[in-house]
């Protein structure tokens, strides 16, 4: 790894802050995730710190975070609260700022759901004022660290669309004090085309301040490539696409291509241990969904595709179980409870379709499953469905083949996720074919072992080597490399 402290900001907090109902002391909450997983040693690792919100709003300004608890063993806990740094904001401005301007407007149009997408000139006021809140609080973690440790260079890494401007503050007021920083950002959603950024009315600051950073990352070349354009077509900067190059007020900008992955061996661990949640007859058969409630997730297309199914196949039912997990997310935006309520007749309508007195044809959780649980879904299911509309990446599909360590099973992907550009054993679906989508779910159902085996085998051997560790890696490198070129250069 590389020796620089690490400073990771994020809208969120690697854990949730919530108060214990019993005596009212505030302790931790875990929530799981790749990022977290992935970055979270490395930063107690460098003694590094984390900015993020603690996904409460701390009254009066008294913000303490709570030390781990002894008995937590998630990757969080060798987090010492000195390592964390609470952004408290104001209730409105945040909620402007996270559910007016992130979720309902960056969330949609980045998923090239530009229908969706809301374009309010006070959210994006509101967007500007917490970026720049976000900004203080790094600098001012910046000269603590500088403080301890007066050669180090901080490397200060910014995740996702909720901080796409707090760069330029960062560098500014760094350089007005002199002290030294590397700047990266990376994106966990898609980067869309020029097409669609270009609707976005204030496009020019949104790129420019993605551009205040030295190293860009986002999962896939397309993405980059998209990025690229926009600069290009925007701004006027020079590029160079083969190197992922862009010109930028006298700065050399990198962009490169990582894609995230999961902690592989965790998961192989967790099902091999995991017990078996789900109690099947002999010969049922389960497909699995595992989902944030959102509507770039595709859930809808899936279960009318799965009723497909049930119509032409009548040989399924009964034979098989749809089990859907479905987390509740970004509950206060109205496109999300619509949705759940679209979702809600829809799956009551097929379940009272097919339902016979000892079978039902869906399975739906709304809320959220422990890791151990997952892990023994994903074990035991025979048939992973994991259909986005649109997806940065997606690490449930993942997830479900480092889990695969019983019968081999069978992954269904959109093409329209991150994954599908590297999971190439997997079988493709576009969730916008219903009648397609059916014969493909048929198709998995009833593969042959070899072929099943054959398939998961090189799956797997794909994750395990390109896994998060590796994804952290290669961030460090790209950082690293580019240090020296400008050094070189200067
Ligand atoms: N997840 C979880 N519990 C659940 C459902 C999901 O911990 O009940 C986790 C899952 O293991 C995965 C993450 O949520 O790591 C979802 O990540 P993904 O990239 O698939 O989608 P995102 O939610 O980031 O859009
Ligand atoms: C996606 C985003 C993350 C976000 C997560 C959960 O994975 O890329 O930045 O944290 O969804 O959404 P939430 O709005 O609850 O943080």
């Amino acid at each position: 790894h590389s020796t620089s402290p690490m400073i990771v900001v994020a809208n969120r907090l690697p854990f949730i802050i919530s108060k214990d109902p019993e005596n009212g002391k505030l302790i931790r909450k875990q929530c799981a995730g790749g990022l977290v997983t992935a970055v979270a040693p490395v930063v107690v690792e460098t003694g590094g710190l984390w900015v993020g919100w603690p996904g409460v709003h701390l009254e009066d300004g008294i913000v303490e975070i709570p030390e781990s608890d002894p008995e937590d063993k998630s990757p969080t806990a060798g987090l010492k609260s000195s390592q964390v740094v609470p952004v408290d904001l104001h209730k409105q401005v945040f909620d402007d700022y996270y559910n007016g301007c992130c979720n309902a407007c960056f969330w949609p149009l980045f998923h090239s759901m530009p229908d969706r997408a809301v374009f309010q000139g006070d959210k994006w006021e509101a967007y500007k004022t917490v970026n720049q809140e976000f900004a203080a609080l790094t600098v001012e973690a910046v000269r603590r660290l500088k403080k301890k440790s007066p050669n180090d260079v901080p490397l200060i890494w910014l995740h996702d669309y909720h901080l796409m401007l707090a760069a330029n503050h960062i560098r500014a007021a760094c350089e007005l004090e002199g002290l030294e920083i590397k700047l990266a950002f990376f994106l966990h959603i898609p980067f869309p085309s020029w097409d669609i950024v270009r609707l976005f009315p204030w496009d020019d600051e949104l790129l420019q301040g993605i551009l205040g950073c030295d190293s860009i990352g986002f999962h896939i070349e397309d993405y980059c490539l998209n990025f690229i354009d926009c600069c290009k077509r925007r701004l006027g900067c020079r590029v160079d696409r083969e190197y992922r190059l862009v010109e930028h007020n006298m700065r050399t900008v990198s962009v490169n291509h990582l894609p995230i992955s999961i902690p592989y061996d965790r998961f192989v661990k967790l099902a091999e241990s995991a017990p078996v949640v789900v109690k099947n007859r002999a010969k049922e058969q389960l497909l699995l969904g595992v989902d944030r409630l959102d509507y770039t997730k595709g859930l809808v297309h899936r279960i009318k595709a799965f009723e497909r199914l049930l119509e032409k196949y009548p040989e399924h039912r009964n034979n098989v179980t749809f089990l859907q997990v479905a987390v509740p997310s970004r509950t206060d935006v109205k496109e999300y409870q619509e949705l759940k309520e679209e979702l809600d007749q829809l799956i009551g309508s097929v379940n009272g379709k097919f339902s016979t007195a000892n079978w039902s044809p869906i399975r739906y959780i709304y809320g959220c499953v422990s890791q151990d649980q997952l892990a023994a879904f994903y074990r035991d299911a025979s048939v992973c469905v994991v259909t986005p509309l649109r997806d940065g990446m997606n690490l449930v599909a993942k997830e479900f083949v480092a889990c695969q360590t019983r019968e081999p099973g069978v992954l269904l992907l959109s093409p329209f996720a991150g994954a599908g550009n590297s999971m190439h054993e997997a079988l493709l679906v576009n969730p916008y074919e219903t009648n397609e989508f059916a014969e493909i779910l048929n198709r998995a159902l009833t593969m042959p072992k070899d072929e099943r085996e054959l398939r998961m085998r090189q799956l797997r051997r794909r994750e395990k080597h390109l896994d998060v560790n590796f994804w952290l890696r290669s961030f460090l490198k790209s950082v690293d490399c580019l240090a020296d070129s400008n050094r070189s250069a200067s």
